[in-house]
């Protein structure tokens, strides 16, 4: 299968980077491919984009200027997977990039998170999968961290997806999808699962077709 894995900054280091998570990630992208998968894996900012975005808007700078340095952060944790690999080349800054040279990336642009640059190598690339893994365990009808009783969703439509996540893009947002990469797995009809990345069974239970206990969108 040829997935591509988003995995949160939030996940991976939030506060801080998470050694041992990584080492373990990296574990298991590598049993994956050995199984014959093809794995491309897009990298969030976490705690360290959000600082910094917090602090250039307190200190008046424009919200593509706190894009960008959110962008520089998924950069920073990208190259944490990557080390986790061996691989020490430069994380790529655009996506004009043939696919087989797509294996770890952060942010591309202002004005979408990285949950739309994984969307669009899923396009890109016809993956058969994109798995946003992140620090909740779904989907649910409202944000679960303001509203307690918000109910988890086992599978959701894309077109209700986009009216969920409905907002316009802010550096730095937090919402379970960005409102671009919604927009871009309705319009290319991606399969796509929404898990608990903090589980990394609960990933390769997705890959595998097994009970993730995460949100599909269909
Ligand atoms: N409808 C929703 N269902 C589930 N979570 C939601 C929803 N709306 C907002 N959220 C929030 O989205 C958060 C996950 O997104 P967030 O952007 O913080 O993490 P991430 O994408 O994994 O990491 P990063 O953006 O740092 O790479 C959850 O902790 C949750 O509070
Ligand atoms: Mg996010």
């Amino acid at each position: 299968m040829k997935v591509v894995i988003s995995i949160g900054g939030s996940v991976i280091a939030s506060p801080k980077p998470n050694v041992n998570y990584i080492k373990n990630f990296s574990q298991l992208i590598k049993k994956l491919t050995t199984e014959g998968h093809d794995i491309k894996v897009v990298v969030g900012g976490g705690a360290i984009a959000r600082e910094y975005i917090q602090a250039l808007r307190e200190l008046g700078a424009s919200e593509d200027y706190c894009d960008k340095s959110g962008i520089l952060a998924t950069r920073l944790n990208a190259m944490l997977i990557s080390a986790a690999f061996g691989v020490y080349k430069d994380i790529p800054e655009d996506l004009n990039i043939k696919c087989s040279d797509i294996f770890i990336i952060g942010g591309i642009k202002p004005g979408q998170t990285t949950d739309a640059v994984s969307a669009e190598i899923a396009a890109k690339c016809k993956a058969d999968l994109l798995i946003n893994a992140t620090n909740v365990d779904g989907i649910y009808d409202s944000d679960p961290r303001k509203n307690p009783s918000a109910i988890k969703l086992k599978e959701i439509k894309s077109e209700k997806l986009i009216e969920l996540v409905e907002q316009v893009h802010k550096a730095g947002l937090s919402t379970i999808i960005d409102p671009v990469a919604a927009k871009i797995i309705h319009r290319n009809k991606i399969r796509t699962i929404v898990l608990d990345g903090r589980n990394l069974e609960s990933i390769e239970k997705a890959i595998k077709g097994e009970n993730h206990g995460g949100t599909l969108v269909s």
